[in-house]
This record gives C-alpha cells, sequence and structure tokens, in this order.
C-alpha cells in the first residue's frame, strides 16, 4: 500500500524498476556449478534464504547464460559470499574474463566431485540442486544446503547503484 502519491510518476516501468533496484545494496557472490563435461563460476546477487528447515536458498539466472545451461543438468552448485576485497574476482567472473580464465583470478580449491569453491570468500555455500522454476528471462533455482564453509570476517563486497562498496561499521556512539 503506498502514503499519498509516488515520489515522481514512472512513465516506463521496465525502466523504472531497473532505476529502483540500482538503489537495492546486494551482496555479490560468485555461483559455481558442473556437469560432467563442464564447470564454469558467474558473479550472481540474485540471491536468497528460502528457508531453514530445510536449509536452502534461490538464486535467480539469466537463461543465456553458460551458467544457466550447466545448472539445468547439475547436481548442485555452491555460492561464494565474497569479501569486500574481492571487487577483482566479481569483475572477472561477470565478464571480464572468459569463463576458461575466470578460475585464475581468487584463490579456488575443488572439492571432490570437482565443484570450484574460493578458499577466502566469506563463505561458501554448498546446494544440491532441489528444484529450478522458470519465470521471464530468468530461471530461480532452489538449492538445499549440503555443506559451509566459513571464513571469519563479516564485511562482504556490495553493488549498490552499479558500483561496488562495502559495509560501514555501524556508530556505537549514538
Ligand atoms: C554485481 C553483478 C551482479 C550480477 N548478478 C547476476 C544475477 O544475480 N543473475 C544473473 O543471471 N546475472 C547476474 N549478473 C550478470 C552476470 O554476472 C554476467 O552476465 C556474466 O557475464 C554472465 O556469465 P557468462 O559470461 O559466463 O555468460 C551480475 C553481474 C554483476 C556485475
Amino acid at each position: 500500500m503506498t502514503k499519498g502519491a509516488p515520489a515522481s510518476p514512472v512513465p516506463d516501468i521496465a525502466e523504472g524498476f531497473r532505476a529502483a533496484m540500482r538503489g537495492v545494496a546486494s551482496t555479490v557472490t560468485i555461483v559455481t556449478a558442473g556437469d560432467s563435461a563442464r564447470h564454469h563460476g558467474m558473479t550472481a546477487t540474485a540471491v536468497m534464504p528460502v528457508s531453514m528447515d530445510p536449509p536452502s536458498l534461490a538464486i535467480a539466472i539469466n537463461r543465456k547464460t553458460l551458467l544457466y545451461d550447466i545448472l539445468m543438468s547439475a547436481r548442485g552448485f555452491c555460492v561464494n559470499i565474497l569479501d569486500k576485497g574481492q571487487e577483482s574476482v566479481s569483475t572477472a567472473f561477470s565478464g571480464a574474463l572468459p569463463g576458461s580464465e575466470r578460475f585464475s583470478r581468487g584463490e579456488w580449491a575443488y572439492t571432490a566431485t570437482g565443484l570450484g569453491y574460493l578458499r577466502d570468500a566469506q563463505a561458501s555455500i554448498f546446494c544440491s540442486r532441489a528444484a529450478a522454476l522458470p519465470y521471464g528471462t530468468h530461471s530461480l533455482f532452489i538449492g538445499e544446503v549440503t555443506d559451509i564453509a566459513r571464513g571469519d570476517g563479516l564485511s562482504p563486497l556490495l553493488y549498490l547503484n552499479a558500483a561496488y562498496c562495502q559495509p560501514l561499521p555501524r556508530s556505537n556512539h549514538n
């Protein structure tokens, strides 16, 4: 429900939506996945917790991407929550580097099944693929959490207004 009139009328819904979403600060992650033939990773901020029982999350992936294609046949995926110092990893995994070179940026390790995870991420959340729901340009993939690796830090890389930033510690004085 809105209180009074909107601040300014929105002539084009898609542009208005884009502009409004630019004002939402999101935590930057790298989602990795592989199938029998391929392994890939991509920067994603459309990540949200879904349920605590079972512990699960959702990622929204554009169906034009290679990762989408792989996720359709993958058994699972890993969501690596980036630390504030890992902007160059995000840049590499969002198109600055071709897929074959991306894992040279950052300290990657691999599970027994070959799934890449970032050693010094704030956290790496391993999921088995529980469901896929196509909607519009994207598909939502629901992952059931199977394992977690966590570092000590709690200072994630954020994305706001098409730029990288980091959280400011809250002042204790007010
Ligand atoms: C900060 C940031 C967040 C992004 N979040 C998403 C996302 O949640 N879902 C998505 O499909 N693409 C997202 N993208 C776009 C993909 O990372 C980008 O299109 C990537 O190049 C696609 O991978 P590909 O080159 O392997 O196809 C994001 C890009 C940036 C820079």
